[in-house]
């Protein structure tokens, strides 16, 4: 029998174990008499304790209990404790690992805390040490877990489905598709362009009952109508001519699936009508067929426009703005949720440097306070273009404020009107006075540029986007809003 056995423990109060399930404890040991003295001790302190007589029971156990801790002596016949260690870590990464060694064995020891050990004793020890040892190491052990659960919990609440967003805003947009994708309604997503619409009506899709059958979207604008009812609704072949053979349309194809209805607020008044028939029957029929098919799918709808004003102007049937707007969901621009910007930034940057095999990994201080502060009408699909832009760009690990584009860059300076003349400050901007309505002032400004521009381009609006330093799409998007086509 051992020294260690014979240690007496002093009668004091018990280390509370933590909270929840008692923490469990093998102890493997060849010799009898420690391992009864080591229940009782363990016992008392409030854990649940196992026993193993040799290594090979040891192994049995963990193969089939969970075990936090693992106390184990090294020097046994046949299965060594550092075999039962190399099978516990296998077993479980976590586990607390403890041995115990004869002071000829110390080497051992050592190697045992190579493959994971947290610590060890040698015999004889006093039992109060152990058991401090004991709780001190389980304590670590579970704050190191809850780290890593708290950490888990922080990253996945920047991310939902693809989505990337903190800000409150885009935090309450994932409860909101969380919890609608669970419902088979149907759902009006809105936002500017740019503003990830599709990228939700996909998170939708695909957290919901219908994840394993199709996601099928389809663009309003971009068909004309001829084509639209085909596409929709399929045909029967010599439907019209062309038509030559027979073809399914996509409500067909999205069956118990969802079917996204894009940029519905490009749809004409006669087409409306149709899908207007669909929503309310769950019936349709191809071009040029009899028979009607049941419709089981969940329709989601997108526009970056303002329905309630199209139907205010009757370009939009009212019946059917109150079908599709069951659950409306809106992604608020960019400009609104700046505390996003960073986040995303870094993800477009992961994305395209991975994607263009270059290792930019981050921007400067600068940068990101640059990015920050723009206007965004082209919202995350315009800052996407700009960090791509940038890697491909960029000859050090790290994003400069040279690299971004002049637009950018030119933030608070000289994007406003220049003025001379009295209550003109120094920067060159018309004095604040007792207030102004800045958005108009902004309107004007792009107005007269946006115009200029236009003109000087002959009414090519590539030309005139490329001479204002714009994307495409935000050239198109303000020229819409100014009403400058
Ligand atoms: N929150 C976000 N996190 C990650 N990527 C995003 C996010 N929002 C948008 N994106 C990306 O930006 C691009 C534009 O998103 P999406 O196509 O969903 O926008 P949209 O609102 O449908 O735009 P549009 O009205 O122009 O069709 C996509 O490449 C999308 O992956
Ligand atoms: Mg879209």
């Amino acid at each position: 029998m051992s020294r260690a056995a014979a240690a007496r423990t002093p009668v004091e109060p018990a280390p509370r174990p933590p909270a929840g399930a008692a923490p469990r404890i093998l102890v493997v040991d060849d010799e009898s008499s420690l391992r009864d003295m080591l229940r009782i001790v363990l016992r008392r302190d409030g854990y649940e304790v196992l026993l193993a007589e040799n290594g090979r029971a040891a192994i049995d156990v963990l193969k089939r209990e969970r075990v936090d801790l693992l106390l184990s002596d090294i020097r046994m016949s046949e299965v060594s404790g550092v075999d039962v260690l190399k099978a516990a870590k296998e077993l479980n990464r976590d586990i607390v690992a403890f041995m115990m060694t004869a002071f000829a064995s110390t080497e051992t020891a050592v190697e045992a805390m190579r493959l994971g050990a947290v610590d060890y004793l040698t015999k004889p020890f006093s039992m109060d040490e152990l058991r401090l040892k004991i709780q001190q190491h389980l304590e670590s052990s579970r704050l190191k877990q809850e780290n890593v659960l708290l950490k888990r919990a922080l990253n996945s609440r920047h991310e939902f489905s693809n989505i990337i967003g903190r800000s409150d805003s885009m935090l309450a947009v994932f409860r909101m598709i969380e919890t609608i994708a669970k419902t088979g309604s149907t759902v009006l997503v809105t936002g500017e362009s740019g503003t990830g619409k599709e990228l939700a009506a996909r998170a939708i899709h695909f957290n919901s009952m219908r994840r394993d059958h199709p996601f099928v979207a389809l663009n309003c604008g971009a068909v004309p109508e001829t084509l639209l009812e085909s596409e929709l609704f399929g045909h029967m072949r010599g439907a019209f001519t062309g038509a030559d053979t027979n073809k399914k349309g996509l409500l067909e194809t999205a069956e118990r699936g969802t079917i996204f209805l894009d940029e519905i607020g490009e749809m004409t008044l006669s087409m409306q009508v149709k899908l207007l028939r669909v929503l309310q029957e769950r019936r349709y029929r191809r071009l040029g067929g009899t028979d009607e098919s049941q419709a089981d799918i969940r329709v989601i709808a997108a526009t970056n426009q303002d329905l309630p004003r199209l139907v205010a102007e009757g370009k939009f049937r009212e019946d059917l703005f109150y079908r599709i707007n069951v659950i409306p969901v809106h992604l608020p621009p960019l400009r609104e949720r700046r505390e996003d910007v960073a986040l995303l930034a870094q993800h477009f940057l992961e994305k395209h440097s991975a994607r263009a095999g270059k290792s930019v990994r981050g921007l400067s201080q600068e940068a990101t306070a640059l990015l920050e502060a723009h206007h965004w009408p082209g919202n995350v699909r315009e800052l996407e273009n700009v960090i791509e832009r940038c890697v491909a760009l960029e000859q050090t690990p790290v994003v400069l404020a040279e690299t971004l584009p002049a637009n950018i860059r030119s933030a608070g300076h000289g994007t406003f009107a220049p003025a001379s003349g009295p209550g003109a400050t120094p920067g060159g901007f018309p004095d604040l006075g007792d207030g102004f309505d800045l958005e108009a002032r902004g309107e004007e400004f792009y107005r007269h540029y946006i115009a200029l521009a236009l003109e000087r381009a002959g009414g090519v609006q590539v030309k005139a986007a490329e001479m204002l330093g714009m994307s495409f799409r935000s050239f198109r998007y303000y020229a819409k809003k100014l009403k400058l086509r």
